[in-house]
């Protein structure tokens, strides 16, 4: 699956890795988060690398609904619940920041976006008490925020809320214009080389996949951080979720506003305006990944929501993307826990990264570079005991014993031999060879046998049946067919046993 933003051409400005260089910072990761913080800092007059695993933009921000708004959901009534007022305000402030100075990039750059009002909606009794408690929070916050009607959708709202005036755009775009500014700054790109380690030495030195590197300051802003320390991967979960890009017949009005429904499973709205025709874009139906049994049967479900109601409509993209909440629901920003005060972490964005990533951006290179905005030191000074630290504890707790249970299923009830087994096309399932459990999946008639433990810390893998990979439940590490890491904090690629053309069926029932 390829995500609308995605279908283009790649973003240019890479080099050539050249071993033993030396940075003032290396930002690990090209999505929003690490290029807005390389900008600012090659503005500030830094010598700044990006070192991305991929190209730019693959990881989730590529796979974004792109709304930047200040009203999100139900975040705010999520953190009033959990935190003092100071702290949200705090959390509306850096958000408000990051929309500023995005907004104010774009038009400086001449980036295509669309103002539009965003709104909070209900279609059941639960759903309607969400939205009365967002209302209430927002408004506590200081944020414009109305009551409203939501009569461009084509069903029933119990309620609405609304928030006139934000923005929404096509994220690669967004990329695309911070790599110029980067690169016009001086700063240098490499595409295709993982960050395996950092090894606190003066100055750091990254290991890579190509090579050394050298720097004063490392920022991880990869999504969730790829280095064991600091206590992160307890504290952090992540989550799927899909979207679908439709065309809807030329008679049917797109809607104009961006929508989030209050209840789950989610449901996201928004427009996309395209050369030829603007499309609307619907998202939802997420859950922790790498713990659904069908993703591909989340993906149908949210499309015939989506046909459903806009009816005749014509599906041209669908994706899926990962993004991480921390278990207080705040995000960590700034100097990583266990990390010597000179690598720093920007994670648990909670699906609103376009206005938090880039208040990432701000804080790390102004605590780089100056010094901390007020808001940044408030939300690091929280308690890190908290009900939402108990909550994570249970999560993750129930996490393991599902890891547990997948290493004991796959040692009783995998087929004994994995070698005779050959998955039908577009399917995988792990089989067992010996003691040792195997990730055998066919893909474009290639049949890859991998050892299906993952190389972060040994979850079990799944076969996710609607991106054709495999994903590991315990932090969301997700690797291709080919075992290739394509997400999450694994560095290694999934061992190989072997590969042959498929010529199956001899897939074992059941
Ligand atoms: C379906 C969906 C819809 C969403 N909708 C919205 C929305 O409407 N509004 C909003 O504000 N937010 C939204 N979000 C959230 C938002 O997209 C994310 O919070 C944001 O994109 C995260 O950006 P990032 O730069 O931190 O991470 P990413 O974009 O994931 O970038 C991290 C990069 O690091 C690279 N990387 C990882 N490990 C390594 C390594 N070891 N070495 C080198 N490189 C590495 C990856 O390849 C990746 O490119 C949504 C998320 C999802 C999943
Ligand atoms: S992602 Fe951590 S063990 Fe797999």
């Amino acid at each position: 699956m390829t995500s609308l933003w995605l279908d283009r051409a790649p973003i240019s400005g890479a080099t050539l890795f050249i071993p033993g260089s030396e940075f003032d910072t290396v930002v690990v990761g090209a999505g929003i988060t690490g290029l807005s913080t390389a900008l600012l800092l090659a503005r500030s007059g830094q010598r700044v690398a990006v070192v991305e695993a991929r190209t730019v933009g693959a990881g989730t921000t590529g796979n974004t609904t792109a709304k930047l708004s200040l009203l999100q959901g139900t975040v705010l009534s999520g953190l009033r619940t959990r935190h003092p007022l100071s702290l949200v305000d705090a959390y509306v402030q850096a958000n408000r920041e990051g929309q500023t100075w995005l907004l104010d990039f774009l038009e400086q750059n001449r980036v295509p976006f669309q103002r539009r009002d965003a709104y909070v909606f209900s279609v059941t009794d639960r759903g309607t008490r969400e939205v009365e408690a967002e209302l209430r929070a927002a408004q506590d916050a200081d944020l414009s925020v109305v009551e409203a009607m939501a009569t461009e959708l084509p069903f029933p709202v119990r309620a609405a809320i609304r928030l006139d005036d934000q923005a929404q755009f096509d994220p690669l775009d967004v990329l695309e214009a911070m790599t110029r500014d980067f690169l016009a700054h001086g700063g240098t790109l490499l595409e295709g080389v993982r960050v395996h380690g950092i090894a606190e030495s003066h100055p750091l030195t990254l290991q890579t996949s190509a090579g050394r590197l050298r720097a004063d300051h490392a920022v991880l802003a990869t999504g969730i951080p790829f280095l064991d320390r600091g206590g992160y991967y307890g504290r952090l979960i992540s989550s799927q979720s899909y979207a679908a890009a439709l065309r809807l017949p030329t008679t049917a009005p797109v809607p104009q506003g961006m929508y989030l429904s209050a209840e789950s499973p989610g449901r996201s709205l928004r427009s996309v305006p395209t050369d030829d025709a603007e499309l609307l874009l619907v998202g939802g139906n997420g859950h922790l990944a790498g713990q659904e049994p069908s993703p591909r049967e989340r993906l149908d479900g949210l499309l015939d929501w989506g046909l459903h109601h806009f009816p005749g409509a014509e599906v041209t993209h669908t994706w899926s993307g990962q993004d991480y909440r921390s278990a207080d629901r705040l995000p960590y920003i700034g100097p990583m826990l266990l990390g010597g005060g000179r690598i720093f972490v920007a994670t648990g964005f909670n699906k609103w990264g376009m206005s938090n990533g880039v208040a990432a951006g701000l804080a790390l290179n102004a605590e780089i570079v100056s010094g901390t905005p007020e808001w940044a030191e408030e939300l690091r000074s929280r308690p890190t005991t908290s009900p939402g630290l108990r909550s994570a504890f249970a999560l993750n707790t129930s996490v393991l014993a599902s890891w547990a249970k997948d290493w004991v299923t796959s040692r009783m009830t995998a087929p004994e031999d994995a070698r005779h087994v050959v998955p039908r096309e577009g399917h995988g399932l792990v089989a067992r060879q010996g003691a040792v459990p195997e990730a055998v999946s066919t893909v474009d008639g290639l049949t890859c046998r991998l050892s299906a433990v993952c190389t972060h810390r040994g979850g079990i893998v799944r076969w996710n049946d609607a991106e054709l990979s495999w994903d590991c439940l315990l932090h969301g590490s997700r690797f291709g067919p080919g075992g290739q890491v394509l997400q999450g904090p694994a560095t290694r690629d999934l061992e190989v046993e072997s590969l042959s053309s498929g010529t199956g069926p001899h897939e074992p029932e059941g």
